[in-house]
């Protein structure tokens, strides 16, 4: 089939979809059973997978959970519902404590009570009781005007339908928290990115069948207007709210000053990890009702309340493993699966431990309750064990000193530079011998400054490894197309982009190429300074040659670290394999580079000591920007030694010897201002 007939299929099944989507959530009205709505569904899925040039912002793929309805009736609330004002400190609550200790003109001696109660992150709901008898349910909306959510409301159990009791006011707007329970949300985590989105989305659902699936929970806290209420303080009102029969958070407490205020927050935070729901902090209310009265409200929010916020980015979880993940070059990385726990309304389930030492050092064991920290799109790490949850039975952690993956020995490298063990311990094999480094060495030669083969991804590679189509990275040239087209998610038209993708890389530029072998130490930018200085691909494949190889050490930026690492590439015989397979499959550019007519083309520089005022980086480059090159060793080939403060004298001696010339800072400066 053409690629036009392809789309025009995909269009006009997509066109389907919005149809019956229209009908569903907007009109109520299904055209279709659910199970033929499924089917349609993973239809335009499939096609999406074979063809990877179809795509729609109304595909399935891209909405996530259920849509919710825009179509809910809008009702004023009789009061408002506010909003909060944050604290984030403790200066923050004796700024607002002070201010309403002088708003009631009171003295400083002036003995506030609070009611502490943990903060909840859900969905609010305002529920409007006449005679007993739940009426009307509203979602918050702009805090003035809400949903009419009643029929979804009324499929939560924590939400009394009917009371009896003779001291429940004649009218009253009970007012709390709709949420998921973490262990429920389990089950969802596929379709929401946090509990919150999933009471939110479910709540929201034009047939309250669907939010029946979802088990919702509500904890009442406040309420909006009443008609006929006889009580005097918010802490009472917690109490009659239980007898009522609603739920209240079984955290909440009558605290007096700040000092306990802050004594009873980190107690909260601390046990936040063992809660089977998500707080985001606490709130505090005047206890009285009678002083928040007089207090009233600042524009959206109260005078007489403050939410304090837990830290967004941390949070106190338990340690429930240790993963070893193995490397490309061997690292052993331990990852902690800890307690899933929601750090700033992204769901963390894994922490990185960085290596063995960081795991020593921290005393990190299996069932340690501890503080993990997410930070922007860095992997979430542990910060520190809390030692008094430590029980006796949690024993020492031992670093495996068998790679997990292939068994053999691990070891910890002595760095001769910093004179000490390196803290990351390997899996000594020497490459492709250990399965996992071969996945990863893999990954790495295809990846973006690598190959950068398109629809060749990670997950693909570790695909086509588990079916045995790839074991060594030359296998990608000869791969089992045949094979690959009976796959499930493949078809024909992506079979052939996969083939033109790898087939046009096989003109391969030569920096590239040695990028791609993933040799230790050689980055992208040493790959670079490689190919550079050896022009010709068959150069590098001859470098098991050790005069050749010491070549290198004239490279600026090269050092023994790498030469080693060079050096034990070549010492490996699958490394060899590799390397004269790959040299017959590809056409690997030579990196010749077009000289400018700079006045320094074809000379070489050399620096010793310090210059001023210029970093060596900076230097380099304006010696290159004007066709001249740098080395680090004093040679014939060397034209200039430029010498800043404190040279190696050895380094000018040497230099004499050979008759190069000898020049200053400001000489150079010279030379170059000539020259451009
Ligand atoms: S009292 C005027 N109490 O926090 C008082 N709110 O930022 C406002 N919340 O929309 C409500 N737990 O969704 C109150 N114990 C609690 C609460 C609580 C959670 C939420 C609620 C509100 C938001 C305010």
């Amino acid at each position: 089939m053409d690629k036009k007939k392809i789309k025009k299929e995909y269009y006009n099944k997509i066109q389907n979809l919005i149809k019956l989507n229209k009908h569903y959530y907007e009109l109520s009205k299904p055209l279709v059973n659910d199970q033929e709505y499924d089917k349609i569904k993973k239809q335009l899925l499939s096609l999406e997978k074979k063809y990877n040039f179809l795509k729609s912002e109304d595909s399935p793929s891209k909405i996530v959970g259920f849509k919710p309805s825009k179509n809910f009736k809008k009702v004023f609330h009789r009061v408002s519902m506010l909003s909060l004002s944050n604290a984030f400190s403790e200066e923050d609550l004796i700024n607002f404590e002070k201010k309403i200790i002088n708003f009631l003109d009171e003295s400083k001696s002036f003995k506030v009570e609070y009611s502490a109660e943990p903060k909840i992150d859900g969905i609010s709901a305002s529920l409007i009781y006449k005679k007993g008898k739940f009426v009307t349910g509203l979602s918050r909306g702009d805090g003035k005007e809400g949903e009419d959510i009643t029929q979804n409301l009324k499929t939560i159990n924590d939400i009394p339908k009917n009371i009896l009791a003779k001291d429940f006011p004649i009218e009253i707007d009970i007012r709390g928290e709709v949420f998921i329970q973490n262990k429920d949300f389990e089950k969802l985590k596929n379709k929401f990115a946090n509990p919150r989105n999933a009471a939110s989305g479910s709540l929201r659902q034009k047939n309250p069948e669907d939010t029946k699936k979802i088990p919702l929970k509500f904890i009442a806290y406040t309420y909006g207007y009443e008609k006929g209420i006889k009580i005097n303080k918010q802490n009472e009102y917690l109490q009659k709210l239980n007898e009522w029969g609603f739920k209240t958070n079984p955290f909440n407490k009558t605290l007096q000053g700040v000092q306990n205020l802050m004594k009873n927050y980190y107690e909260i935070e601390k046990k936040r990890s063992e809660l089977d729901f998500d707080i985001d902090g606490i709130v505090y209310k005047i206890n009285s009702f009678e002083l928040q009265k007089r207090l009233g409200n600042v524009a959206n929010s109260p005078r007489w309340a403050i939410a304090h916020k837990f830290s967004a980015n941390n949070g106190v979880s338990k340690i429930l493993n240790i993963d070893i993940q193995v490397g490309r070059t061997g690292a052993l990385t331990p990852v902690a699966k800890i307690k899933p726990i929601n750090i700033g309304g992204v769901v963390v389930s894994n922490a990185t431990l960085h290596n063995e030492d960081e795991i020593v050092r921290k005393d990190i064991r299996i069932g340690d309750t501890v503080v993990v920290e997410r930070a922007g799109d860095v992997i979430p790490h542990i910060i520190k064990v809390d030692l008094k949850k430590r029980t006796k039975e949690l024993k020492k952690y031992i670093f495996p000193l068998n790679c997990p993956s292939c068994g053999a020995k691990t070891i910890k490298e002595y760095n001769s530079i910093t004179k000490k063990k390196d803290a990351i311990r390997r899996c000594s094999s020497e490459g492709y011998e250990c399965e996992k480094v071969a996945i990863e060495k893999i990954k790495h030669f295809v990846s973006k400054e690598a190959f950068n083969i398109d629809g060749l991804g990670k997950k693909i590679v570790e695909n086509f490894w588990n079916l045995k189509l790839i074991r060594l990275p030359q296998d990608i040239f000869n791969l089992n197309f045949k094979k690959i087209e009976s796959l499930d998610g493949w078809g024909r038209q992506s079979v052939a982009n996969l083939k033109y993708a790898i087939k046009e890389k096989q003109n391969i530029s030569f920096e590239r190429f040695i990028y791609s072998l993933g040799i230790r130490h050689i980055g992208f930018e040493n790959a670079k300074l490689i190919a550079k200085t050896l022009k010709f691909s068959e150069n590098f494949l001859n470098l098991s040659d050790e005069i050749k190889l010491n070549d290198l050490l004239n490279i600026d930026g090269i050092g023994e670290t790498q030469i080693n690492s060079v050096k034990n590439f070549f010492l490996n015989k699958t490394n060899l394999k590799v390397l004269n397979d790959l040299q017959k499959i590809l056409n690997i550019k030579n990196a010749i580079e077009i000289k400018k007519d700079g006045l320094l083309s074809n000379k070489i520089f050399m620096f010793t000591g310090k210059l001023n005022g210029i970093s060596r980086a900076e230097a380099k480059s304006l010696i290159e920007k004007n066709s001249g090159s740098i080395i680090s060793n004093v040679s014939k080939k060397l034209d200039y030694l430029i010498v800043g403060e404190k040279p190696t004298k050895r380094k000018i001696e040497a230099a004499k010897e050979l008759n190069i010339k000898i020049l200053k800072q400001s000489e150079w400066i010279k030379l170059l201002n000539k020259s451009s």
